[in-house]
């Protein structure tokens, strides 16, 4: 489904170069729960960005559904996107002035669905994350559990092969986040895709597999319940003169 094939993503700073993805190879298939976990400044953004196509890589290949998107233009990556992926983010990013049905029918309207489709599908999708009730109220007028749960709704709208989700319990009180992973384990059981980006090994575990970056590399590929999965790198509990100057790139 997700295949990078020695991914570079270099930002020339200066006259230092940061390697923001350093040699990536990571390959996802269909129906697996993936997280991708590592410190601040790891890459994970990165990758997230890549894996989604909103930026392409310095180098490298990137297949998403066997398409090599790596060397697509704006459009082409916009469409593409739109088809096959769907977005969960911390900030659940719903627009104010729509109500949630509204906001749910979004991405549907890319792809020239007629209205009364889109009406039906996006219904669908809320009775899914048990928020049908609420479809006439704007976002603001929900808790953050139930506007992250829209945002779900959105997410799976199009029926993507992939979700990615960004922290998605990053804004939510602990009991609150716990219920949103269960529902992404539960769509994860359905047969979705799911990559889940954090920096908290306690919700990586959630996931069957954990990726975990340092300096833009991948140091650990496996089982979740490895206890080598959970193991961070000695250097980032220790914010030593020399760590703070580096700024935690490539000195
Ligand atoms: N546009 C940019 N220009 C220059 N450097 C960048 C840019 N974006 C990211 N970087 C650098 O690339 C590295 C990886 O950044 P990235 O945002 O992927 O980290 P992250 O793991 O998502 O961190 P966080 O947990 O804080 O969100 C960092 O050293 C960062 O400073
Ligand atoms: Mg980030």
């Amino acid at each position: 489904m997700i295949r990078l094939e020695n991914v570079y993503k270099i930002y020339h700073m200066g006259d230092t170069d940061v390697h923001a993805a350093d040699g990536i190879n990571l390959h996802v298939q269909k129906g697996e729960f993936v997280s991708i976990v590592g410190q601040s400044g790891s890459g994970k953004s990165t990758i997230m960005n890549i894996i989604g196509c909103l930026d392409v890589p310095t180098s490298g290949k990137y297949y998403l559904g066997g398409i090599d998107v790596s060397t697509m233009k704006d459009d082409e990556q916009s469409e593409i996107r739109n088809k096959m992926l769907g977005f969960i983010f911390q900030q659940y990013n719903l627009i104010p002035k729509l109500n949630v049905l509204e906001n749910v029918e979004v991405p549907l309207m890319y792809g020239g669905i007629p209205k009364a489709q889109r009406r039906k599908r996006a219904m669908e999708a809320l009775e899914r994350v048990g928020l049908a009730a609420k479809y006439k109220n704007l976002p603001t007028q929900l808790s953050g559990g139930q506007q992250q749960r829209v945002s779900i709704a959105r997410a799976l709208v199009g029926n993507p092969s992939v979700i990615l989700a960004d922290e998605p319990t990053g804004a939510l009180d602990s009991r609150t986040g716990i219920e949103i992973l269960r529902f992404l384990q539960q769509l994860n059981q359905d047969g979705n895709t799911i990559i889940l980006i954090t920096h908290d090994n306690s919700i990586a575990v959630k996931a069957h597999r954990i990726v975990r970056l340092y300096d833009g590399k991948i140091i650990y590929d496996g089982p979740s319940d490895d206890p080598q999965a959970l193991v961070q790198p000695y250097e980032e509990e220790h914010f030593s003169e020399d760590v703070i100057l580096k700024g935690g790139g490539k000195a």
